[in-house]
């Protein structure tokens, strides 16, 4: 019987997840569909219940239902626990068990890079994409990670957390050269032209990555790459959440470097962006 998936959001119509998943459940003759689903917070218990009562086999959660879907799981594995949020759902037997694989993805997308994780990282931002991406780093063996942010405290708290250390910004921005790998987690440069911190002192050497995928070129990665960093942008980090959650959906791993290169041409780049 043809299965389906789906993802849910609000505002939801410009996911790029259907495409993406529809194109490899194509791509590796599997009969199912992926569908977006607008849900309003207020809506988000009869969604579930819903999609649960329709034979769903599983589903993507977007903003902002990550951390309100919890409750109405199943079952939940270590990583969404531990970050309090989830971004994928799979159904087996009538029971819905929530993961998160954005930090993973992130990860994934990071060690296509040449980067060293012996040497010193910095995460930029402290919110909850920072919290995902710090824990899966540290399970990655990435041993010398530093958090910086605007307000501080949260940059330490999360700092004591993982079991990293962390810096106020000032501290960051004069010390920039020493950081190998460089993660802006914020939401600063989505909308506007402004950078999260100064890139006066970076050095030409390092690898910056940025989580924001549209514009493909926030100005913090511009300014970065015309400095000669080796720069790379969200969408390795979103097609890689993607292709995580697909395995634990199907058990195949899909072709990420083909999808990078699709979203890429989707968002008005022509070519992989490194
Ligand atoms: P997300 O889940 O997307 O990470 P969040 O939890 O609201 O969202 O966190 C947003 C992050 O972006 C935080 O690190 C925030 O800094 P504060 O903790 O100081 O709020 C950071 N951020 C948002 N707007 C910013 C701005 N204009 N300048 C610097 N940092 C900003």
């Amino acid at each position: 019987m043809k299965k389906w998936y789906a993802v849910i959001g609000d505002p939801i119509s410009h996911s790029l997840s259907p495409f993406m998943h529809d194109h490899w459940f194509e791509k590796h003759g599997i009969d199912a569909s992926y569908i977006p689903v607008h849900v309003e917070p207020k809506q988000l218990e009869q969604a579930f219940r819903s999609m649960k009562l329709l034979g769903i086999s599983g589903f993507n959660i977007t903003l902002p239902h990550k951390q309100a879907a919890i409750p109405l799981l199943d079952e939940l594995d270590d990583t969404a626990r531990i970050m309090n949020a989830v971004n994928t759902v799979a159904a087996e037997n009538g029971r819905l068990k929530g993961f998160n694989t954005d930090g993973d993805g992130f990860v994934r997308s990071l060690l296509s890079y040449p980067v060293d994780k012996e040497r010193a990282l910095l995460v930029i931002g402290a919110g909850g994409a920072a919290r995902g991406i710090s824990f899966a780093l540290s399970r990655a063996g990435f041993s010398n990670i530093t958090i910086t942010n605007r307000t501080f405290r949260r940059a330490q708290e999360l700092a004591d957390e993982t079991g990293s250390k962390a810096v106020v910004l000032a501290e960051a921005e004069a010390n920039l050269s020493e950081f190998a790998t460089i993660v802006q987690t914020t939401s600063v440069g989505l909308t506007e032209e402004a950078l999260p911190l100064s890139l006066t002192h970076l050095g030409s050497g390092s690898v910056v990555a940025d989580i924001i995928y549209n514009p493909l070129e926030t100005p913090f990665l511009k300014e970065a790459k015309a400095k000669g960093c080796l720069v790379l942008n969200g969408v390795g980090m979103f097609v890689n959440q993607g292709a995580i959650a697909f395995e634990k959906w199907t058990g195949i791993r899909p072709d990420t470097e083909e999808m990078i290169q699709l979203i890429t041409e989707k968002l008005g780049g022509n070519h992989v962006n490194r």
